[in-house]
């Protein structure tokens, strides 16, 4: 036994019948198959060596049962563990995907010096009708008020935010909605919503910003289909 235990790495190939029987060990029946081949012979055995080493490593019960061995009550944590890991997946895939969570997208960035410039989307910030149904909104944010803060959309418009702040960092939240931004200056933030049902919808700011801090807020209002149709004809 013990020249087993001084040089583990001298196993050798061992016809198959012989590995299989359990009274052996691998390193006695290497030995004996090592004896039998003739002294020419040892180095194509060597090459064989490394295909039969892992059949001829854990033939002894005892060892591979140590390997598996799981406590029962360890297992069935795992088990739970790795039930949870999944359903959390499958939500987080369902809510990303179908009920459409998601987080707000870095749009672009901006010198918030430059806001107030002609030309810029900034300056005159509001609703702008893509397509029917699909609008964007620029709101630009301000100690202590968001520009616009009244919009009216028709049911079952898309719109796409984008929000950034003149001044200090503030945030933008859609009450009843997923839409949940911080505003901060430099950067423009995009998100996107589908309006199904009329409704007023508060937006205000969560992001402490000074003093006026609570009077910043506005209201997105969706409108009824046909009134938002008329009101469409008149303007
Ligand atoms: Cu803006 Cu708080």
């Amino acid at each position: 036994m013990s020249e087993q235990e001084r040089d583990p790495l001298a196993q050798e190939p061992v016809p198959e019948s012989e590995a299989n029987a359990e009274e052996l060990t691998a390193s006695e029946v290497s030995a004996a198959s090592q004896e039998d081949l003739p002294a020419d012979e040892h180095e194509h055995a060597e090459h064989e060596h490394d295909v039969l080493a892992e059949d001829a490593a854990s033939p002894d019960p005892m060892e591979t049962k140590e390997m598996l061995h799981v406590d029962f009550f360890e297992a069935t944590w795992m088990r739970i563990t790795a039930v949870v890991i999944a359903v959390f997946f499958i939500a987080v895939v369902i809510s990303a995907f179908a009920v459409g969570f998601q987080l707000p997208g870095v749009y672009e960035r901006i010198d918030p010096t430059t806001l107030y410039d002609e030309g810029s989307p900034w300056a005159d910030p509001g609703l702008r009708e893509l397509a029917p149904g699909k609008y964007e909104l620029y709101i630009r944010a301000q100690i202590w008020s968001f520009t616009p803060n009244m919009v009216r959309v028709p049911a079952g418009s898309e719109v796409t935010f984008y929000v950034t702040s003149a001044d200090v960092q503030h945030g933008f939240k859609l009450q009843d909605t997923n839409v949940n931004m911080m505003v901060l200056p430099g950067q423009i933030n995009t998100l996107t919503a589908k309006f199904e049902n009329p409704g007023t919808y508060d937006f205000v700011c969560h992001e402490y910003c000074g003093q006026l801090h609570h009077t910043m807020y506005g209201q997105l209002i969706v409108e009824p289909e046909q009134v938002a149709e008329t009101e469409g004809g008149t303007d």
